[in-house]
Parts: structure tokens; sequence; C-alpha cells
């Protein structure tokens, strides 16, 4: 563990936004432009990546793509209403620490002595903001859907994610060695803090560009012919613009399309109207969204 402030500032990960890109594809991530210059500015300029967009656009997948892409280790502190310090930052195991005091109440050294030696290392539970931190190896922190959070965790992230060191007043400063890459995503439930974004870059992923989409399909559910993988992508496309509950995601047109080979589609003759029908429950998830598909692509009644 460090205890000195000497976070390495100097390695960047990406020596230019071709790098970042092809990096990334190479653990199956295909990055749009703004995803790729982005990523490559957060780690140029050491800033946290905040990442914002609809669900199911690669916003979780980015971070992991570029612990792959870096041979580093990934850390997520996955966020949920209440996840606290304790939670997210470490805390004492009690447990241990009362056996300790158990075992050893009757020794000489004093209730001093023994003070000490329950708040050590021995007896810290480094949950993940800590953990990356203190990681000898490179990290890639992931803070994951951030605005499920209380906003109170957002000063925790802005004391650590400043200079990346924290204080456990028992075991003084722990400064990071080396300087982790972190994503920060959020759905935008709930409007995260000024303080807190004017820290980091921002990237808004949205759904991706058809060219994009059709690449992305390609690569994630190959054995579908060119054309087909175009219609997929083409219908799933239109009912994006439908106003439907919840528009499927490159998850779901992923899905789909392995669905169509598991069925054993894969020319564009294959797509047929019935087909589509009968499996419009990968693409969408809620009866009425079924319903008004239904309607807008004019497939045919049950
Ligand atoms: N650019 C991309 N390249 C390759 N695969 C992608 C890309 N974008 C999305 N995907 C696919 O979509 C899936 C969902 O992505 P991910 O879990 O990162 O979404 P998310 O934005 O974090 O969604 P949520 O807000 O629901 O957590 C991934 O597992 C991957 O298969
Ligand atoms: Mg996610």
């Amino acid at each position: 563990m460090s205890t000195s402030a000497t976070t390495d500032q100097g390695a960047t990960r990406f020596a230019s936004i071709d790098e970042v890109r092809e990096r990334l594809a190479d653990t199956g991530y295909l990055a749009s432009d703004a995803i790729a210059t982005t990523t490559f500015l957060a780690d140029a300029l050491g800033k946290p990546l905040l990442v914002e967009g609809p669900a199911g656009v690669g916003k979780t997948e980015l971070a992991k793509a570029v612990a792959a892409a870096t041979g580093a280790r990934l850390i997520r502190l996955q966020c949920y209403e209440g996840v606290d310090e304790a939670r997210a930052l470490y805390e004492w195991n009690h447990a241990k620490q009362l056996l300790r005091i158990t075992a050893e109440r009757e020794a000489a050294d004093g209730w001093d002595a023994l003070r000490d030696n329950i708040f050590s290392d021995e007896f810290l539970l480094p949950r993940p903001l800590l953990q990356a931190i203190r990681s000898d190896e490179p990290v890639v922190l992931l803070v994951d859907e951030l605005d499920k959070a209380d906003v109170e965790i957002e000063g925790l992230l802005l004391e650590i994610l400043g200079d990346f060191q924290v204080t456990v007043p028992e075991l003084g400063t722990l400064t990071a060695r080396h300087r982790p890459f972190v994503v920060l995503t959020s759905n935008a439930t709930r409007e995260l803090s000024e303080a807190l974004r004017r820290r980091c870059l921002f990237l808004h992923i949205d759904y991706p560009s058809a060219e994009l989409e059709q690449r992305i399909v390609t690569l994630r559910a190959p054995g579908l012919d060119d054309a087909l993988t175009a219609s997929v992508v083409r219908l799933v496309q239109r009912l994006r613009e439908l106003r439907l509950r919840k528009a499927p995601s490159v998850a779901e047109t992923v899905d789909w399309a392995r669905t169509l080979v598991a069925l054993g589609a894969s020319r564009d003759a294959d797509l047929s109207p019935e087909l589509v029908r009968d499996n419009l429950g990968v693409l969408l998830k809620h009866q009425d969204d079924i319903e008004r598909a239904t309607v807008a692509l004019d497939l045919p009644a049950n």
C-alpha cells in the first residue's frame, strides 16, 4: 500500500483515437467516433468519463472493453439506493475485531495496543473504491448506474476522483499508485451534481447509426447474411421511432439476430411477417408495445 502522494499520472493507455477504436474493436466493442474520441481524451487528460444514455447502448460494456483492451483489472461499484461509504469505500470487519478482543482481553499490553491492532490492515474490508486506489495493477474503475445512488455518494466520489487518495483515520492517507481509468455511468433518472459533471468528460451514447448497428450485429451474432442483418437493423430502428414504453436497445437487436440464427433463418428471404410477429417478445418487453408495433408494422394477427 502506498501512503505517499505519487500517483502515476504520466502513463497513458492509448496513443491515438484510431488506436482506441482498433483496440476496443479487438475486444468486440465497436466505438462510434464520439466514443473513441472521448475515451482517448479521458485517458490523455486523466479525467473520469461520465457516460449517459438510454438502457442497453453499451455504457457498461465500454468500461469492460477498455479494461480488456488495456489488460487492466475491472473493479465495479454497482450503485443502488442506499449504497453508502461502507459499501463503496471500506468498512471494518467488526466480527473479526470482536473475536480478537475476546481472545486478547486478558493480554498484558492493555487496551491501547489492542486498539492499534484491531484497526490495522488485517481488519479492513476494502470496497470497490478503496480496492481501486490500493491496487498494484492497472485498474479500470466502473461506477455503474450512479443515478441510482443517493446524492451523498457523489461527495465521496468528488473527494476520491480529485486526487485518487483517501484518508482512513486509523491508517493514514492512501494514494493510488496508478491512476485508474474511471467510467461513471448513468441512465439520467436523476440529475448528477454540477460539481461532479465539472470534473468529468461527458459522453452521451445514443442508439447507434444503422451502419454501426449492422457492424455490431455482424460481430456479435454472426450467421445472418448482409441483407438480413440490414433488415433486422432497419426493423429495430423503425421500432425506435414509435412511441414505445421501452424502445429496443442494441442488446435486443443482438438477441433478435441470435434468435433468427437459432430458428434457422439466415437469409433475408427467411424474414416473414409471421416470423417477426412470433418473436417480437425478444425485442419488446411490454404487451402494449407489442400491440402498437403489430399495428405500425402491419403484421398479421395471430
Ligand atoms: N458499441 C458496441 N459494440 C459491441 N456491442 C455493443 C455495443 N453497444 C452495445 N453492445 C451490446 O449491447 C449489450 C448491452 O450493453 P450494456 O450492458 O453496456 O448497456 P448499458 O448502456 O450499460 O445499459 P443499461 O443502462 O441497461 O445498464 C452489450 O452486452 C453488447 O452486446
Ligand atoms: Mg449498464
